[in-house]
């Protein structure tokens, strides 16, 4: 047992941050300097006052700042693939299929003029080359998996007619569409409410354990992190101030917290 945990500790990363400095033009330095590992199956939580660089740090790993608006310098190694250091034709085998993201605000995802059938089974047919009675099943499958128990009957539904508990719950559900390795989520229920936010949480942590995802999740709630993350890094000023095992952050911070 000893040998194999030992093993297990020195597995190659996932995901590998290296010295990630993000200045958006012309100079605001908003993320400084950046290191973090990312095992497979874990959640690493981030937590950081608003303004702490934690949204363009996710957004920084697979370069979803454009070059005209941010430079992004460093290494975000994925399984030893530099992601900074490929093209755009490169990339998009990474962004949003084997590192997927979940946002803040789910409703402002999703086309309010398409049902959800017609946007579930677009992201299937770009993503998965399937399309017809193959892409709904799959689409219904999803649903199904992020505790949407009838899923024929919300398909026909437009994005304005759901509850903002529900939306997340579709994007999760778009998320997970390309079986990604890693789940960025920024913040995903300081919108929703907090019985509606419990659920959503759950959610996430189930079907993390379930698929052995690892995670990035970043709020600025204590006690969500506390609820979520194996391991915490604090931010502030874009810089990582604290780093360590949940438990030992929350009880004895170092910093502000
Ligand atoms: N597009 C942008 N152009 C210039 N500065 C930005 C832009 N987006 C964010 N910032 C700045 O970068 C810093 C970090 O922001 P952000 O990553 O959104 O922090 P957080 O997610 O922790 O609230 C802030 O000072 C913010 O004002
Ligand atoms: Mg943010």
């Amino acid at each position: 047992m000893g040998v194999k945990e030992v093993g297990a500790r020195h597995a190659v990363p996932l995901l590998q941050i290296e010295n990630l400095s993000v200045k958006y033009h012309p100079d605001v330095l908003a993320v400084k300097g950046v290191s973090l590992t990312l095992a497979k199956g874990e959640i690493m939580g981030i937590i950081g006052e608003s303004g702490s660089g934690k949204s363009t740090l996710a957004l920084s790993l697979t370069r979803l700042i454009p070059s005209s608006v941010a430079e992004i310098r460093g290494k975000v190694l994925f399984n030893r693939t530099d992601l900074l250091s490929l093209s755009e034709k490169e990339i998009i085998h990474y962004r949003g299929k084997k590192i997927a993201y979940i946002f803040q605000e789910p409703g402002t995802a999703l086309n309010p003029v398409l049902t959800i059938h017609d946007q579930i089974d677009e992201v299937i047919e770009i993503h998965q080359g399937v399309n017809g009675r193959q892409a709904e099943q799959r689409g219904e499958f999803l649903l199904r998996e992020v505790g949407i128990p009838h899923p024929e009957e919300l398909m026909k539904s437009y994005p304005h007619q759901l509850s903002g508990g529900m939306k997340q719950r579709i994007m999760i559900a778009m998320a997970l569409a390309c079986n990604p390795s890693c789940l960025v989520a920024d913040e995903p229920t300081s919108q929703l409410d907090v019985t509606i936010q419990a659920q959503i949480l759950m959610l996430l942590k189930k079907i993390q354990k379930e698929h052995g995802i690892s995670m990035v999740f970043i709020t600025h709630d204590l006690g969500i992190v506390g609820q979520m993350a194996d391991r915490v890094a604090v931010m502030y000023a874009g810089e990582i101030v604290e780093l360590g095992k949940t438990e030992g952050v929350l009880k004895h911070p170092k910093t502000f917290l």
